[in-house]
């Protein structure tokens, strides 16, 4: 059977990894500014967490959510602290669509109402709600159009959000924490604190993607904590348990759970949990968070002060950044893969995203700079 081809693929097979450097089958190591898309946390097979894992599975791997796995209350307990919510509840899924799909779900039978207000630019998943309120016409098919009402408002535009929050039918408004495919695009503080005032006006809920900008990666564990904000729901996925699938939703006090109203087979199983409390464990050991803005902070100052006219603008908060181009980034990407052995993101064509793993140290920021400068013809 061959293989279903949706992926345009690099001609390159990585085999192992550490910290943040992968390995290919040829035994060329790479720098990985990526993080196999925002989602290496705590870098590449951290002897904590292959511990974790190893231990668990030999323990048990799995069993369904009929009966008791108390990993899930150690792990709701430890991730109630490390992001200063513990008085809302979790809910465990799979995916990070599929924790969109849920809180979009649960706003609308909280509030009896079905219309969404997403923003334009917004990537929210590929499922039937989470690819609905995705900006994208390309990947939404035909039976993902009709059945959801949503409209799409310009981002930092609180009067657009009024305007259609008014009519009174909208049950839940979507954001993402940092824009990450629309290509690290930034909500305003002060746009997030109005954004707030309206939906606790009119009574819609406040649904904070924070699939790919949460877990640490804005130099906060929440990028909406900058803001001083509190969402009614947040959706987390990607560096939760560092590449193994699983997703959740933090949900606030105001929701009250009825027995079957959600589910999932595999959401919160014993494996993922094992993963999940290994990473906020090696997260507070190692002040990943902390690391995230201090060499994210370091990174964007450098990246801001390269002598290359070429660089239209340098965006985003710790280490999720991206550099936009003039032109297409597709020779520099190209070239920073295939000469200087280095793996980073792309949004549209014009920009680098830079997602790496939370613990990428000075040193390996600045081997990336001298990389990069080559690339760019720039010594630096
Ligand atoms: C902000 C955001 N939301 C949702 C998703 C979807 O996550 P998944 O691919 O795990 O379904 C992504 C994936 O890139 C994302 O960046």
């Amino acid at each position: 059977m061959k293989l279903f081809d949706v992926y345009p693929l690099f001609n390159i097979e990585i085999v192992k990894g550490l910290g943040c450097h992968v390995w290919d089958t040829e035994g060329i190591e790479y720098l990985d500014l990526y993080g196999g898309h925002a989602v290496i946390s705590v870098g590449h097979s951290h002897p904590d967490y292959v511990e974790a894992i190893t231990g668990q599975v030999r323990k048990l791997g799995f069993y369904s959510n009929s009966v008791i796995n108390s990993l899930q209350q150690t792990f709701a307990d430890k991730l109630g602290k490390a992001c200063g919510y513990d008085d809302y509840a979790l809910f465990l899924v799979n995916t990070g669509a599929e924790a969109n799909e849920n809180a979009m779900k649960l706003a609308s039978f909280h509030n009896g109402k079905k219309r969404i207000v997403s923003f334009r630019h917004s990537f929210h998943g590929r499922t039937s709600a989470a690819v609905r309120v995705t900006d994208n016409p390309k990947i939404i098919a035909p039976i993902n159009e009709t059945a959801l009402p949503v409209t799409y408002v310009q981002m930092n535009d609180a009067d657009a959000v009024e305007t259609e929050l008014k009519k009174g039918d909208v049950s839940s408004v979507i954001i993402e924490g940092i824009q990450g495919v629309g290509g690290i695009q930034m909500p305003d503080d002060r746009f997030l604190q109005d954004l707030r005032e309206l939906c606790t006006k009119y009574e819609v809920v406040l649904i904070f993607d924070e699939i790919q900008s949460g877990y640490g990666r804005s130099g906060r564990f929440f990028a909406h904590q900058h803001a001083g904000i509190r969402p009614d729901i947040i959706t987390v996925a990607k560096g939760i348990a560092n590449g193994f699938p699983m997703s959740g939703m933090l949900i606030s006090p105001m929701f009250t759970p009825v027995y079957g109203m959600l589910g999932t087979t595999f959401g919160g199983n014993h494996l993922a949990c094992a993963a999940a409390i290994s990473v906020l464990d090696i997260m507070k050991k190692e002040s990943l968070v902390e690391n995230a803005e201090k060499i994210g902070d370091f990174l964007i100052r450098e990246l801001r002060a390269l002598p290359y006219d070429g660089i239209k603008e340098v965006r985003g908060r710790g280490l999720m950044i991206g550099i936009e181009f003039n032109e297409s980034i597709k020779e520099a990407r190209t070239k920073l893969l295939f000469e200087e052995k280095v793996f980073t993101g792309v949004a549209g064509t014009n920009t680098i995203r830079l997602l790496p793993p939370l613990c990428l140290s000075k040193t390996e920021t600045e081997d990336f700079l001298f990389r990069f400068g080559k690339v760019l013809n720039i010594g630096v």
